[in-house]
């Protein structure tokens, strides 16, 4: 894969590693004592999960769950949300902590806290490697971020275009996405 088909990187390998390493830390930190229960947002946050999991020196627990956006641009939400693959667990006896790609919208996150509060967890956090605040249509804010981002659309590292470019090692801006994407 050449770099240039990608855009620019706007996050290394390196980066991208130390970043993980650090909350990883702090997470554990702020976990000792908890009934740590992971949930990887899928498809996108996969790559970021797998690093962040051993990067958490505690005995915490994983599971998944998916999400489908159908966009409507007529809308004023952008479209509906809704849970196409749920967690496995009962969340009750979890302190639960979101693992997402990307907040944008915020649309997402908004919906993920409300069906994931009806579900009574002991307590709940999100946590998302990238933060583009600019786009932000509802106010809400993840408690850990990985990088604040300009408003430019990424891939790699699990963010996708179209389902492709997941596998790329490194996040990178992708030229010729129209404003509106
Ligand atoms: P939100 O509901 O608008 O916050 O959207 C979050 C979702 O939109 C993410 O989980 C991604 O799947 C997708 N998304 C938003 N921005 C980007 C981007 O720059 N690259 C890839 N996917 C993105
Ligand atoms: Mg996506």
């Amino acid at each position: 894969m050449k770099d240039r088909l990608f855009g620019k990187p706007v996050i290394t390998q390196e980066a991208m590693r130390k970043r993980v390493r650090a909350l990883g830390l702090q997470i554990t930190k702020d976990y000792q004592g908890k009934n740590l229960l992971l949930i990887g947002v899928l498809k996108g946050a996969f790559a970021f999960f797998a690093d962040l999991c051993p990067a958490i020196s505690l005995p915490l627990q994983v599971d998944f769950l998916k999400v489908a956006r159908h966009s409507d641009k007529r809308r004023k939400d952008g479209g509906s949300i809704s849970i196409s693959s749920n967690v496995s667990l009962d969340l009750k006896n979890y302190d639960v902590l979101v693992v997402e790609d990307i907040v944008d919208s915020g649309y997402t996150l908004t919906f993920l806290k409300e069906v994931i509060l009806a579900q009574h967890p002991k307590s709940l956090r999100f946590c998302t490697l990238l933060d583009k605040p600019e786009r932000r249509k509802v106010a809400i804010a993840a408690d850990y971020i990985g990088f604040v981002i300009p408003d430019k659309f990424v891939v790699g590292y699990g963010l996708d275009y179209k389902n492709k470019y997941r596998n790329l090692p490194y996040i990178a801006t992708l030229d010729n996405i129209s404003d509106d994407y």
